[in-house]
């Protein structure tokens, strides 16, 4: 498969951890922010960018050894990457393999775009709610203020500078 023999050239298969495939391309580097990697904690990571994909014409993949996803996190990767899929690597098999799923309600993970909304009080702390009311275009609204958040509200969020 030209799909699979073009990423090989670029990186190999990881013994253990997390194989983040389907990625939008030129999205890799928010999925990193989303996981809180930096290059820092020492964990072994490949990122791939704009390698061929028979799906989505070009895709961003992410390998991370020795790393599990929590459900927070495959949540937000859902936003960035709605078609992103999470395989689990065990003894250089994939174990598990799943579809992102954009959840219908999300706590705690986002700010409020809106500067007066009463989550970004600084005296009131108060925990982001959201509700999804379209994946296409992704749109969220929050429960606190009303405000409608874009895609580009959501992704400024996971951009690194
Ligand atoms: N992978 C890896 N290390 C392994 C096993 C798999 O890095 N030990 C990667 C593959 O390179 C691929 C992804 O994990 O990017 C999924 O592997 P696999 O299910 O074998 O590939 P496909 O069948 O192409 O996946 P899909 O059907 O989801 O496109
Ligand atoms: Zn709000």
């Amino acid at each position: 498969m030209g799909e699979r023999r073009g990423e090989e050239l670029i990186v190999r298969k990881i013994e253990k951890g997390t194989v983040i495939d389907h990625i939008e391309a030129g999205r890799a580097l928010q999925v990193l922010k989303i996981l809180g990697i930096t290059g820092k904690e020492g964990l072994r990571v490949a990122v791939v960018m704009n390698v061929e994909s028979r799906k989505l014409g070009k895709k961003d993949i992410v390998k991370v050894e020795g790393l599990e996803l929590r459900k927070e996190q495959v949540d937000l990767i859902s936003l960035i990457a709605p078609r992103a899929t999470i395989n689990i690597i065990k003894d250089y098999r994939v174990i598990s393999k799943y579809r992102v799923e954009v959840p219908s309600k999300i706590e705690g993970l986002l700010k409020c775009t809106n500067p007066n909304c009463i989550t970004n009080q600084p005296r009131e702390p108060v925990k982001t709610i959201f509700r999804l009311v379209s994946t296409n275009p992704l749109t969220l609204v929050c429960e606190y203020c009303g405000f409608r958040m874009g895609w580009d509200d959501i992704a400024k969020q996971f951009e690194s500078r």
